[in-house]
């Protein structure tokens, strides 16, 4: 009872710290054990368990990377996890926490992604979140941003949202990019069932200063850390889905309307405010100020003049240091063929993606 007490009381202060510092109501999802709506995609021995099933643990070591999928794919939903990266000298270490039909869909894949750059000793981890729709990977829309607290002591939630009107990434109880599904962005939006992977692997051609810096297996295991986790949606089947499926799609219309009403998905003006703040402090590069690359803003972009004049032509942030320009994604649209069901063949073929990854990586 006593210890009970105790507990409770931490708790609550626990809460009450992490909302003094964004100010806005926590995230308030149920979360799951690993077994409930996940299973391994790859690297199998990598993967470790806690004996609850609540925290799943993915290594990288010399002999492979390893990552976990949704054992469902869904129509819209919300998609999150408490993570904690790897430490101490983490160059060209990948974490991926990503929703994509790549496997499905492989010329028209729809994807979401949190990308987390490992980094020399010293320096710290980056953030990348990007979009794709309908197979648009010549369109990269890359944001990066630098965390304001260190990634690799604690749990902190990274939370993707996506409903039929936007999508939402969440950093703890703070949304750091909304993008609203307009008609000009006609299928770049993404549309179709998609399922949640979580991945590290060894990205040593591209994610630190452009493959400057390799992953020095002396420093392994890299070992990055997933629990609270959470999945909300609906459970669709891809190919009924995109055929226009019937009572499936109205068992979706009631997901939807529960989603879009859910506190998560409700932008209130204080979000927004919160939103603002943290670009304004911690956005490094944006697609929407990258002229070199878009002389044109492609039409979601909300071209503020204020702040686009803290960019350079480059997209990247006027004054600031160590900040790297983003690559172009292959790895959901290179994820091999269909048959997400096919999970003995996700080993090799996550092998493949990287692969490819890295070889489109070093092009450029
Ligand atoms: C979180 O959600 C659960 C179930 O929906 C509810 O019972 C609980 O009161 C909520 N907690 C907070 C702090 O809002
Ligand atoms: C998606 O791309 C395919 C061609 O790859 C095209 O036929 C289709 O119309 C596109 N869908 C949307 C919604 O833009």
């Amino acid at each position: 009872m006593a210890a009970g007490a105790v507990a409770a009381t931490a708790l609550l202060v626990l809460a009450a710290a992490a909302a003094a510092v964004s100010g806005l109501p926590a995230i308030n999802v149920t979360a799951m054990v690993f077994e409930e709506g996940y299973a391994p995609l790859f690297g199998q021995d990598n993967i470790l368990r806690s004996a609850d099933g609540r925290t799943v643990s993915l290594l990288l070591d010399r002999s492979t990377g390893s990552g976990f999928i949704s054992s469902s794919m869904y129509q819209h939903g919300f998609f999150s996890a408490s993570i904690k990266l790897p430490s101490d000298y983490t160059a060209g270490v990948v974490v991926a926490f990503y929703t994509s039909n790549g496997d499905v869909f492989e010329k028209r894949h729809d994807e979401l992604d949190f990308e987390f750059l490992g980094n020399i000793r010293g320096k710290p981890w980056r953030v990348q979140t990007n979009v794709y729709g309908n197979g648009s990977v010549s369109r990269g829309r890359e944001e990066r941003y630098v965390l304001p607290f260190d990634p690799t002591t604690e749990f902190h939630r990274y939370s993707i949202l996506w409903t039929a009107a936007a999508v939402a990434f969440y950093v703890d109880d703070v949304p750091v990019r909304e993008v609203r599904r307009s008609a000009s962005m006609g299928g770049d939006f993404p549309s179709k069932p998609m399922s949640l992977y979580a991945t590290v692997w060894d990205a040593s051609t591209w994610a630190t200063s452009g493959g400057r810096y390799r992953v020095n297996y002396r420093y392994g295991p890299f070992v990055a850390s997933f629990t609270d986790l959470a999945l909300l949606g609906c459970r669709a089947d891809p190919i009924r889905m995109v055929a226009g499926g019937g009572p499936q799609q109205a068992s979706c219309a009631a997901d939807e309307e529960a989603l879009r009403a859910s506190d998560v998905a409700v932008m209130t003006v204080e979000k927004q405010q919160a939103m603002r703040r943290f670009r304004e402090q911690n956005m490094v590069y944006s697609y929407c100020y990258d002229t070199l690359r878009y002389p044109v803003a492609l039409p979601e972009c909300d071209v503020v003049e204020s702040e686009r004049r803290r960019f350079k032509d480059s997209g990247h942030l006027r004054f600031a240091l160590r900040r790297r320009g983003p690559r172009r994604s292959s790895r959901g649209a290179a994820a091999g063929r269909a048959a997400a069901a096919a999970r003995a063949a996700a080993a090799s073929r996550a092998t493949a993606a990287a692969a490819a990854a890295k070889k489109q990586a070093a092009d450029m």
